[in-house]
C-alpha cells in the first residue's frame, strides 16, 4: 500500500519541514515546536468560533475542524498543526454512545465491561469517516509546507475510557478486566485500535504527513502489563500507517519506564513527559531514538525568566537524542495565556545549539 498520490508528504511539499526531518532523525537549523492541545480554550478566536457549538459537533464539521486546526498555526507560527478532533471521535461514528463533558472529558453512555459489552462493539463503517478525510483535507489545503499531525488514542487509552465509562484517575475497573478477563480484555483492545487505526488512515487520506499516538494513561502500567496486555495492541493500531511510511510519534504520560516497550511497538519518534529529563531519556533508549518534548506545562504560567531557563535546558538536554521535536510534556493547559506560547516558539526558532 502506498500513501494517496496526493498527500503532501508523497508530493514533497512537507518532506523538508522541519518536523519531517527531526521524525526521520535529522537535525533542522531551528528545532520544530508545536503543542499538544495546541487548538482549544487558551485561544480566544477558538472560543469564540466554539460558542454554542458541542465539541463531537465541532469535530463532524469540516470547516469549522479545518479552521480550528489552523487557528494556532496562523497564531503561533507553529512547526506543525495537529488536526482538531478528539480521541473519542471514531468510537461515537462506530456508532457508540458517548459524549464529551466540557471540563470533564468523554463520558459514556453505558460503560463496556462484560464480554457481551464487548461482543457489542458495532464495527466501524470507513463511510463514516469522510468528515475526518474532509476536515483535515480543508486545513491541508491551506498549511502549504507546514506538516498536519494526524493522531489517534492508542487502545489502552480509549479501552480506560469504555471501561470505566468516562475520565478515570487510576483506571482501576480497566486494570481489573485486564487481568481478570484476557480474552474479553484482548477482544476490546482490538476493537480500539481498529477504530483508532481508521480514524489515522482517514487523516492520512485527508494530507496528514505525520501521527502522533496518544497513550495518555499508560503510565498506570507495569512494564511487564504493558509489554504484554498493550504494546501488540498498539503496534496493530500502527500496521496501515507504518506501511504508507508515515512517521509515528508515540507519547504517554508517566511512561518513563516504558519508553524502550514504547518504541518497539512501532514508533519512529517517542514523547516524554515533564518529569524525565531528555537526556536521562535518551540514554533510556541508547541513545538511537528521536525525542518529542518536554516542557513542563505548569511553568507556561511562571515568570518568563523562570520559562525561558526551563526552555533553554531542555533544549540542551535534547541535544543528548538524534533529533528533537520540541513541545510540551502534556497538553497546553486551558487558562494559559496564548502570548506565552508565541513566545516560547519565537525563543526556539532563535536558539542555536552550542557547538559541541
Ligand atoms: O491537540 C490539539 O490541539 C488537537 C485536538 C485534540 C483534542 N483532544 C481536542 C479537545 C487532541 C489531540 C485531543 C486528544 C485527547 N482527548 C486525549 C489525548 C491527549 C491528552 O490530553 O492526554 C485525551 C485523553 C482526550 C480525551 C479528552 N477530550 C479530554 C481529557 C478532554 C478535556 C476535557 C475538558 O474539557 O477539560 C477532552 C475534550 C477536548 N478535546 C477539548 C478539546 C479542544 C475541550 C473541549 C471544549 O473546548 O469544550
Amino acid at each position: 500500500m502506498t500513501a494517496p498520490a496526493d498527500n503532501p508528504l508523497v508530493t514533497g511539499r512537507t518532506a523538508g519541514s522541519p518536523l519531517v526531518r527531526a521524525c526521520r532523525g535529522e537535525r533542522p537549523a531551528t528545532p520544530p515546536v508545536w503543542f499538544m492541545r495546541q487548538a482549544g480554550r487558551s485561544l480566544p478566536e477558538y472560543r469564540a468560533a466554539r460558542e454554542g457549538i458541542e465539541m463531537l459537533d465541532a469535530c463532524l464539521t469540516p470547516e469549522l475542524a479545518a479552521e480550528l486546526t489552523l487557528q494556532p498555526v496562523r497564531r503561533h507560527g507553529v512547526d506543525a498543526a495537529v488536526f482538531f478532533s478528539d480521541i473519542v471521535v471514531p468510537v461515537a461514528l462506530a456508532g457508540v454512545d458517548v459524549r464529551i463533558v466540557p471540563g470533564r472529558g468523554p463520558v459514556l453512555g453505558s460503560p463496556v465491561r462484560t464480554p457481551d459489552d464487548v461482543a457489542a462493539l458495532p464495527p466501524l463503517d470507513p463511510g463514516a469517516l469522510a468528515p475526518i478525510v474532509a476536515g483535515a483535507a480543508g486545513a491541508v489545503a491551506q498549511l502549504g509546507t507546514t506538516p498536519l499531525i494526524g493522531f489517534a488514542g492508542a487502545p489502552y487509552t480509549l479501552a480506560s475510557y469504555l471501561v470505566e465509562g468516562g475520565p478515570s484517575r487510576d483506571q482501576l475497573r480497566a486494570r481489573a478486566l485486564m487481568r481478570t478477563d484476557p480474552t474479553t480484555w484482548a477482544a476490546l483492545l482490538d476493537w480500539c485500535a481498529d477504530v483508532s487505526a481508521a480514524f489515522l488512515m482517514a487523516q492520512v487520506t485527508g494530507g496528514a504527513s505525520v501521527v502522533q499516538l496518544f497513550d495518555s494513561w499508560a503510565g498506570s502500567l507495569s512494564v511487564a502489563d504493558y509489554a504484554g496486555r498493550v504494546a501488540p495492541h498498539s503496534a496493530r493500531t500502527l500496521t496501515g500507517v507504518r506501511a504508507l511510511g508515515v512517521p509515528v510519534i508515540h507519547f504517554g504520560v508517566g511512561s518513563g519506564d516504558l519508553l524502550a516497550e514504547m518504541h518497539r511497538v512501532g514508533a519512529d519518534v517517542v514523547g516524554v513527559d515533564w518529569r524525565l529529563p531528555l537526556d536521562e531519556a535518551s540514554r533510556r533508549l541508547g541513545g538511537a531514538v528521536p525525542l518529542q518534548g518536554n516542557i513542563d506545562p505548569a511553568l507556561l504560567a511562571a515568570p518568563w525568566p523562570v520559562l525561558a531557563d526551563h526552555v533553554e535546558d531542555v533544549l540542551r538536554r535534547g541535544l543528548a537524542a538524534p533529533a528533537h521535536v520540541v513541545n510540551l510534556g502534556h497538553g497546553v493547559p486551558p487558562d494559559t495565556d496564548p502570548a506565552v506560547l508565541t513566545r516560547v516558539v519565537e525563543l526556539v526558532h532563535g536558539w542555536r545549539s552550542p557547538v559541541i
